[in-house]
Order: C-alpha cells, then sequence, then structure tokens
C-alpha cells in the first residue's frame, strides 16, 4: 500500500508538496542538505525512469552543454554539486584535462560518480563531499572553469555561491539551471526544492563578464561568464 502510493506520489507532478512528504519523511520542511543527502540515495534511479520527453531534453541540455564548452579553453575544471556524475563524463570522454573536480553533498551520489567515471583508474578526478555554499577551503584561481548545472535552482541564495566561484576560477563560470521569469508566482510555493533565480541580474549584481547567454531547453537558461579580477575588475587571462 505505502509503494503504491509512493509511486502514486512520484508519478504526480499535481502534488509535489505530498510527494515531498512521502519520498522524504525527515524533510519536513526543505533543508537543502537533508534533502539533498536523502533524495541522493535514489536519484539515479529517478534518472533512469524518466518519461521519453525529458531524456530527449536532458540529451539536448548534453549537447549544448558540450558544443559550448568545446568553444572554450579550459584544462582544469570543477562541477559544483556534480551528481552521479553525468555532466563530469562527457567532460572526461570529450576533454584531455588535466584536473577534472566534483563536489557534491550527497555521499550515495558520489559513490555513483565514483563508478560512472571509473574513477580507480583515474588519478586526474577528484570527488570531493561538501556543501557548495561553503568553499572556503578551495584556493583563489584554482580552476580555469567552474559551472553548475540544476544545482542554484536548488539553494535558496545563490549568490554568496556565486561569488566563490568567481573567487575560484582563473577564467570561465558556466550556469545551466531552470529559470521561469514569467512565472506569477514563487515555484517553492509547489515545489519547495526549487528556487526561480535571475541568473543574469546574479551574474551582474557580483560583477561577471556575460560571454554568452542562451535558452538550452524549455525554461532552461545557459549563461557562459568571464571570471573578473575583484581588483580593477578586468577580465584574468
Ligand atoms: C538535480 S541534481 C544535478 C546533478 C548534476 N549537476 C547533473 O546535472 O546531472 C542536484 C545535485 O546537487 C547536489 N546539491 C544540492 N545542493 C547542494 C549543496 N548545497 N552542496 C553540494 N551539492 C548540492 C545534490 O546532491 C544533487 O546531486
Amino acid at each position: 500500500m505505502i509503494r503504491r502510493l509512493r509511486r502514486l506520489a512520484q508519478f504526480s507532478r499535481l502534488f509535489p508538496r505530498l510527494r515531498s512528504r512521502l519520498e522524504y519523511p525527515d524533510c519536513d520542511k526543505y533543508v537543502n542538505e537533508t534533502y539533498w543527502q536523502q533524495r541522493g540515495r535514489k536519484y539515479l534511479e529517478e534518472f533512469a525512469e524518466h518519461g521519453e520527453g525529458t531524456k530527449v531534453a536532458f540529451a539536448k541540455q548534453e549537447s549544448v552543454f558540450l558544443d559550448v564548452v568545446k568553444t572554450l579553453e579550459f584544462k582544469s575544471v570543477l562541477e559544483l554539486g556534480c551528481g552521479f556524475g553525468r555532466m563530469l563524463k562527457l567532460l572526461d570522454d570529450n576533454f584531455r584535462l588535466h584536473q577534472i573536480w566534483g563536489i557534491d553533498v550527497s555521499e550515495h551520489q558520489l559513490g555513483n560518480a565514483t563508478r560512472l567515471l571509473n574513477l580507480a583508474d583515474k588519478s586526474y578526478i577528484f570527488l570531493q563531499q561538501g556543501n557548495i555554499s561553503e568553499l572556503d577551503w578551495i584556493p583563489e584561481h584554482s580552476f580555469d572553469l567552474a559551472y553548475t548545472s540544476e544545482v542554484l535552482m536548488h539553494v535558496s541564495d545563490p549568490e554568496g555561491i556565486l561569488r566563490s566561484m568567481q573567487r575560484i576560477t582563473r577564467k570561465y563560470i558556466l550556469i545551466l539551471e531552470w529559470q521561469d521569469l514569467t512565472l506569477p508566482f514563487g515555484v517553492s510555493l509547489v515545489a519547495p526544492w526549487c528556487f526561480n533565480h535571475n541568473y543574469r541580474q546574479l551574474c551582474e549584481k557580483v560583477g561577471l563578464v556575460i560571454l554568452d547567454a542562451k535558452s538550452v531547453v524549455e525554461k532552461q537558461i545557459m549563461i557562459v561568464a568571464q571570471a573578473t579580477s575583484r581588483n580593477n575588475g578586468s577580465p584574468l587571462t
């Protein structure tokens, strides 16, 4: 009975709050870290169960991501909220990079990423458990490229994260996130784990120079920005 109810809730897009309660009973209200530690346990399974339309959208998203990163010059990369390593694997398969880093709050997701990326054979890939709101341990200008994919949309206040990305990045910041600025209400009312941020405004607020901004699939935006020096505001080379 409980399983059937869970299934029903899982497939119901109409009652996301109910779904959240049934699936993540400890998350009475959305607490980013607790929620993702729980959801991470079955995220891969959930991902594999997506319908055809969603699968096509993810394939398109991945192909646009690849096309865009191919235009950038980078040898080291960090993904914030790397999940089970979907995007990191794309990078590893298509580029000869010196360093690939992924951070995620979910140990379980990182376990899946370890398997997907065949980590045992690759000394240049590093996966680290941690909260992307706390990146003080990473030295300035550590990576050529830092990016997020569907992660800032799950954080209530991403400004600090963008500032950290700016601090730890030498060249580029890429943001690939869901955004629907036409919605008349806060999306968190119906889906407490989602937030509708205005990424262009946020980038401008923290002083990033936007190089490219485009819609990827419906309601998804990709922004490529150049990290800027906090001293003189000019792009770093
Ligand atoms: C929707 S998944 C996206 C995963 C991956 N970026 C992708 O595109 O396939 C969101 C991921 O962000 C992670 N996450 C959410 N909030 C986080 C935080 N504050 N710190 C670190 N990871 C976080 C979750 O654990 C989850 O793996």
